[in-house]
């Protein structure tokens, strides 16, 4: 028997609970134990929901019964989860989490710390909410070295963006109508900020090269600058912008940022629509590689929960080792990140000044009516970008997935 203890009985913890209960002989099946909730720790009370069985709200009832094998955090937040899940792997319990803010910030620590108990630090859950890309980057891409990840992430920005450009509808319009329909947050900074994206492009990247890779040190650009008048442009390129957290190393340099990118057609990310979240791994053996499917919500987070308390059964005492030192890994700067940008400068007739300043840039025909110029403009670094702007007045630039 495996006593599994829930702390947290929101959003993702009322589905963990729902799927142990609803697939139970299944899930005990497959880990080769019966399963069975023992513990759901929440502030709250709930009447008359099943959960009043084996409702606490005291975290001390649960990490001092030697009975819990597994504990599920999914309160979210660095505090207290971040003391709570210590407390449990040092008693150890393995821990499984979908609380992306916890692994970022803390992640090598808490796996040394598993390691050091014979016990599993997992969170499967924490980036791409339900689709597996963690057990894949740790048990699966262990022959590559990675030379880039590129992630759509964020599943209100990819609703927000699909809806500008099938519908032509503007950023205001399109946010106030996923907030009517729960898709984003009353507050929804964290989300067109960037920040979630940056949480989760942080993870990755500590994970594909082994070092910690600190968030605050992750470019972070959102989406609010983008507007319907960029999504005329890329109708008539064959491209999209998606926001993209992503990772690449460039001759030993890793670079990792957040930032909206124009996606062109044959890149698989281009067809990634709505609140869909997916992937991109590059391997230097094995070529792309994509991971696609619900990147929030319920039963589909809780389920990638679900499927580490099912591994951490079967691991028993073995600790899977998770290369992911705490080490800090310093990024390149976004000044020094080269890519070609999509531009829209004020005016017409400009042409001898951007090829002066840009070099031989790739034009799109705007309309007629609209005093601008927009191109590509050819590969360059973020500073000789800056450079070249200078003096022009403009409108929009966007980095180009290439
Ligand atoms: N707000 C996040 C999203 C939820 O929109 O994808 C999952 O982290």
């Amino acid at each position: 028997m495996i006593n599994v203890a829930i702390l947290g009985y929101g959003t993702v913890g009322s589905g963990v609970f729902k799927i142990i209960n609803e697939n139970n002989s299944h899930i005990s099946r497959r880990a080769g134990e019966e399963v069975r909730i023992k513990y759901v720790l929440d502030l709250r009370d709930f009447p008359g929901d099943p959960v009043e069985n084996v409702l606490v709200h005291d975290v001390d009832v649960i990490i001092e019964d030697k009975e819990v094998d597994v504990v599920v955090e999914v309160m979210g937040g660095v505090e207290p989860a971040h003391t709570f899940v210590k407390r449990a792997l040092e008693s150890g319990k393995s821990v499984c989490t979908s609380n992306k803010e916890l692994v970022a910030k803390h992640g090598a620590e808490l796996l040394e710390i598993a390691s050091n108990n014979n016990v599993n630090f997992f969170f499967e859950a924490s980036v791409g909410g339900g689709i597996p890309i963690i057990r894949p980057l740790v048990e699966c891409l262990t022959v590559d070295h990675i030379e880039e990840i590129q992630g759509i992430m964020n599943g209100t920005t990819n609703y927000i963006l699909t809806k500008m450009e099938d519908e032509g509808a503007d950023f205001d319009t399109v946010l106030k109508r996923a907030q009517e329909k729960g898709y984003a947050e009353r507050n929804p900074e964290a989300d067109i900020e960037g920040y979630d994206a940056c949480r989760k492009i942080a993870i990755l990247t500590s994970l594909a090269y082994e070092r910690q890779v600190d968030f605050e040190d992750i470019y972070t650009e959102g989406i609010t600058k983008i507007t319907t008048d960029d999504f005329k442009y890329m109708k008539k390129i064959g491209a999209s912008i998606k926001l993209l957290g992503m990772a690449r190393k460039v001759d030993g340099t890793t670079y990792a940022m957040v930032s909206p990118f124009v996606i062109y057609q044959d890149n698989p990310l281009y067809n990634v629509k709505n609140v869909f979240n997916a992937i991109l791994v590059k391997g230097d053996m094995l070529g792309d590689v994509m991971f696609y499917g619900k990147g929030a919500g319920s039963l589909p987070t809780a389920s990638a929960v679900v499927s580490d308390v099912v591994d951490a059964t079967k691991r028993g005492g073995a600790s899977v080792k998770v290369y992911w030192k705490k080490e800090k890994r310093v990024l390149g700067s976004i000044d020094a990140f080269t890519t070609p940008y999509f531009v829209r400068i004020k005016g017409t007739g400009i042409e001898k000044d951007v090829l002066a300043k840009f070099g031989d840039v790739q034009y799109i025909e705007g309309d007629a009516s609209q005093d601008e110029t927009a191109f590509i403009t050819p590969v360059m670094s973020g500073s000789e970008f800056e450079k070249a702007a200078e003096g022009f007045d403009i409108i929009s630039r966007i980095r180009v997935c290439d």
